[in-house]
């Protein structure tokens, strides 16, 4: 067997990590840098909290609080222009998912002329940015620790993204006590997509021994503590185990990459503007349900990660079947809607199926699927 494992950020964890976000960015070479983040997060207190730190190891800061959800390709160039302009030597991304797309699409285009959907896609080629130290305040993306950015274009109205080691931070600081604020649904969602990236990346074409091996550890984790830190937002101990997970889930599909559950989240986000975590989890029992035809001894795995006893002798379908209803009952107790709650008709839900098989995402699908069957899935997962 031939694997590699390529994307790998340094990280700071723990209790307090952030607390040396200054000291580290000073010890990357820089002196001024974009702190990028959203208008929540300055409302939490938590921004100012790092610029002033920032500040006191002797680094200037110049900031960008304009990140919206969902980053559009116009939000990033805006960004990118104030980088140039204040003549800016690092980032320093604080937030969820959007204020790290938004932080690698400015570095991006650093050195690289816009617009950014000049980008999408896999690159090789592009002139190199600045040092970035991500510091995520959810649990659940994993963008500290991957080299893709999400970006919405605002021209064709579609999301794409820029794969490229531009979008890979320098380091990674890991801090719960960042999270010990998230709204339970927020809580719920954001765990939910760890969980996903953790099970799609085990089941997927490019797993490998240690994606595995991270993404093991994650599902179990998220198993135990999701619902912990869901009933109970300021258990110290279920916030350390959910941002940690987090971060493994996000190396694990890094390297592993996801496939079906997130090609339909994808669908369905844009469709009906659900949620990333919450679109992702509504048919994930029923992807891996089906997965199981062909990767039964992965989904197996992921049974005896969630605590479900499967027989030996148990066929690909009994795993399967096991599968999604330990996946369900977790999904369910963390109080995730399905497409039903949400409002969205049958009717519609199953118009989206042919827009899964066009998703970026499909062609890592890792056996062939059509749409008639992604339309059941969606059927079966509609109000389960
Ligand atoms: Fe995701």
């Amino acid at each position: 067997m031939i694997t590699s494992y390529e994307i790998f950020v340094p990280m700071l964890m723990g209790s307090g990590a952030s607390l040396r976000t200054g000291l580290k960015v000073k010890q990357l070479g820089c002196s001024r840098v974009l702190v990028v983040y959203d208008k929540g997060l300055k409302d939490a207190g938590i921004a100012d909290t790092i610029v002033e730190n920032i500040n006191n190891a002797g680094v200037e800061t110049v900031i960008f609080d304009k990140v919206l959800p969902d980053p559009p390709d116009t939000m990033v160039e805006e960004g990118a222009v104030l980088a140039r302009e204040a003549g800016i030597d690092g980032i320093v991304a604080v937030g969820g998912g959007s204020s790290m797309d938004t932080a690698k699409g400015i570095n991006v285009l650093i050195n690289n002329e816009p617009p950014i959907m000049k980008y999408f896609g896999v690159q090789k080629n592009l002139k190199k940015g600045v040092p970035m130290v991500f510091i995520p305040t959810t649990s659940g993306t994993g963008s500290e620790v991957t080299n893709m950015c999400v970006i919405s274009c605002t021209s064709r109205g579609n999301k794409d993204s820029v794969v490229s080691s531009v979008c890979v931070a320098s380091l990674a600081v890991i801090d719960p006590d960042l999270t010990m604020g998230l709204p339970p649904k927020m809580t719920a969602a954001t765990g939910i997509d760890a969980l996903a990236h953790a099970v799609e990346s085990i089941t997927g074409s490019q797993a490998n021994p240690l994606s595995d091996a991270l993404a093991r550890d994650a599902i179990r984790t998220i198993a135990k503590w999701l619902p912990v830190a869901y009933r109970d937002g300021s258990n110290e101990e279920a916030r350390e185990q959910m941002i940690l997970a987090s971060t493994f889930a996000g190396m694990a599909f890094t390297n592993g990459l996801v496939h079906l559950g997130h090609s339909i989240g994808h669908t369905l986000g844009a469709h009906f503007h659900i949620p990333h975590g919450i679109a992702c989890g509504i048919a994930l029992p029923e992807v891996i349900q089906y997965t199981s035809k062909t990767e039964w001894k992965k989904v197996r795995m992921i049974c005896e990660c969630l605590g479900t006893d499967v027989p030996d002798d148990a066929s690909p379908d009994e795993i399967g079947a096991a599968a999604k209803t330990a996946l369900r009952s977790l999904i369910k107790s963390v109080g995730i809607p399905n497409l039903k709650d949400l409002g969205v008709s049958l009717e519609d839900a199953l118009k989206a199926a042919p827009a899964v098989t066009a998703d970026a995402g499909f062609a890592m699908v890792p056996y062939r699927i059509t749409a008639a069957r992604v339309a059941e899935l969606l059927k079966s997962a509609y109000d389960a």
